[in-house]
């Protein structure tokens, strides 16, 4: 069997490689509507969601994009129909087993932020296996936020600081936002710099809520099915012309 060849993208020329986010996080929202809209059932929205989000990933390890975040269950989203909650495990975990190979193909290392002791177990399986597998890659870092909340995060980070403090392993006053950032679930992703959200929606929904502190925020109103490789360069293009500051003058 001959390998397939790899077709990279190249960097697109209005887009400087130096000044591209080192990690961008995506609130991937939109894909209900999206099937609405052509009169289909909502799943159908989110099987298409899946297609978008490996082109996205693509684009991010083409073009040098080190860190991708995709927020795709929120502790939220347990309110839905327990038949969409069940169709998004159980793609969840298809998706997981049928992309690994080429995950490995094009050395993506994932990872899962979330509450994930929560989630059924044959997913979690699926999900120990790629982490595993994935673990020595070299390439993009892609971290799926799944039953993820955010604050839910800042909640299990205090818990475990508390038991450090009680079992005197550490003092109050070691409590600084390093060892804070240590306890949280990101504590080996680090900060998005790019925050894009589809669908028009004006909020984090809860997502990396101390993480985001100083991202820049790019919101779309196209629907997250049809966000697409011009979107993506727009979003890229629009950040590279921010001016960021945290919070200093010039
Ligand atoms: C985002 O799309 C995907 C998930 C939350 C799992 P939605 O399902 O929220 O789509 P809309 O917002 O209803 O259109
Ligand atoms: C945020 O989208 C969660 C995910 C994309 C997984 P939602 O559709 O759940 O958020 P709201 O309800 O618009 O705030
Ligand atoms: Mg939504």
């Amino acid at each position: 069997m001959t390998a397939k060849p790899i077709i990279r993208q190249v960097l697109p020329a209005d887009l400087s490689q130096d000044r591209l986010p080192r990690h961008v996080a995506v609130i991937m929202d939109g894909n209900g509507r999206w099937a609405k809209n052509r009169g289909l059932p909502r799943i159908m929205g989110h099987r298409r969601g899946v297609d978008t989000l490996k082109r996205v990933l693509r684009y991010c390890s083409d073009w040098g994009v080190r860190a991708l975040t995709a927020y795709a269950f929120s502790t939220e989203n347990w309110g839905r129909p327990l038949e969409e909650v069940d169709f998004l495990m159980t793609l969840f975990e298809r998706v997981l087993r049928q992309e690994l190979a080429e995950m490995m193909e094009e050395d993506v290392r994932i990872s899962f932020v979330g509450n994930l002791a929560a989630l059924p177990q044959s997913l979690r399986a699926e999900i120990d296996r790629a982490v595993t597998q994935t673990t020595g890659n070299q390439g993009i870092q892609f971290t799926v936020a799944t039953n993820y909340g955010g604050r839910q995060e800042i909640i299990q980070a205090c818990r475990a600081i508390a038991i450090k403090v009680q079992q005197g392993h550490i003092q109050p006053e070691d409590i600084d936002e390093t060892l804070f950032t240590h306890h949280l679930y990101t504590a080996e992703i680090g900060d998005p710099d790019l925050l894009i959200r589809t669908s028009g929606e004006m909020r984090i929904s809860n997502f990396l809520l101390w993480q985001l502190a100083y991202a820049e925020i790019y919101v779309t109103k196209t629907l997250w099915p049809d966000f697409d490789q011009t979107e993506f360069h727009q979003a890229l293009y629009d950040y590279q012309q921010r001016d960021r500051r945290f919070g200093k003058v010039r």
